[in-house]
């Protein structure tokens, strides 16, 4: 094998590697969360998501605004985010868990799940109230409906907790 020919493989697989990094994570949806995140004794996470406002937040659109960039942008997960990293999850299910969690393809697996670290390094985010006032406190369009109570995190995060009463 020549040289030039070496440097060409190697290439190859520096582009491959690049290639499968974090472009992998993508977006599967609430119900591949529903099979393990709806046990009623371990908090039944996608049912009280399912009856927040965060899944009802398509709802809120009218017509045309339905696919209107400018709102999806914090009214659904799925309309947030480029296209090529759809899979399986739909601009319908409003703001879904992988707004918050992060996109799930790769960290889905209940082997990663149970190990936080290798699930933080598969695409899962732990959300702060930062992750909160990207919405809440962006950029909203002019003449968008104000808010019906000032922000404030400890009050919000109450009122959309879903917690593992399980676990720590
Ligand atoms: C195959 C089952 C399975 C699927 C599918 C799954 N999870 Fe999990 N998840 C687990 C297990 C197991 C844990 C570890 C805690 C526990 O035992 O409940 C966990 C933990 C978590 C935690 C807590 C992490 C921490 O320790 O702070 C979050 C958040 C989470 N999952 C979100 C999601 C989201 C969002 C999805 C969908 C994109 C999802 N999970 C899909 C099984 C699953
Ligand atoms: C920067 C994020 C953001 C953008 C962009 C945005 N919204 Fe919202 N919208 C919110 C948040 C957050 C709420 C919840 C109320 C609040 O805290 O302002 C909301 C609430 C609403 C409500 C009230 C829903 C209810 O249940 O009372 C309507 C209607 C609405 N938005 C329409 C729109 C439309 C139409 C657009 C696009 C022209 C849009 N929004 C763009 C974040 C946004
Ligand atoms: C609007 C943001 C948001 C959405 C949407 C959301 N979560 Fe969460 N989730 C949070 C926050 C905040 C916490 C608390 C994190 C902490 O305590 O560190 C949390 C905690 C969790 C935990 C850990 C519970 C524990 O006590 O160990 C699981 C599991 C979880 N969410 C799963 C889901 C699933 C599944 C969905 C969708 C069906 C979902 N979440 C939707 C923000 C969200
Ligand atoms: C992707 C954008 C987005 C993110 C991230 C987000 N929210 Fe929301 N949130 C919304 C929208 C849009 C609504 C309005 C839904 C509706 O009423 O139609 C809303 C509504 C709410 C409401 C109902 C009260 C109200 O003002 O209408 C609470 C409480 C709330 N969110 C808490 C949180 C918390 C806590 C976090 C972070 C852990 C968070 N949200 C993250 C978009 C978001």
């Amino acid at each position: 094998m020549n040289y030039r020919r070496i440097i060409f493989l190697f290439g190859l697989i520096v582009l491959f590697s690049v290639g499968a990094s974090a472009q992998d994570f993508k977006y599967i949806g609430a119900s591949k969360c529903k099979m393990c995140h709806n046990k009623p004794d371990k908090g039944a996470q996608f049912a009280k998501w399912e009856a927040s406002p965060h899944a009802k937040s398509m709802d809120a659109l009218k017509g045309d605004e339905k696919t209107n960039a400018t709102c999806l942008k914090c009214h659904s997960t799925a309309g947030s985010v480029d296209k090529g990293l759809l899979a399986g999850i739909k601009v319908e299910e409003g703001v879904s868990c992988e707004s918050c969690h992060g996109p799930g393809s790769m960290y889905k697996t209940a082997a990663i799940m149970k190990n936080k670290q290798m699930a933080l390094s598969k695409g899962m985010i732990d959300p702060t109230e930062e992750t909160c006032k990207a919405c809440h406190l962006g950029e909203k369009p002019a003449g968008h409906v104000a808010a019906k109570k000032a922000w404030n995190f400890a009050e919000f995060a109450k009122e959309i907790a879903h917690d593992d009463p399980t676990t720590n």
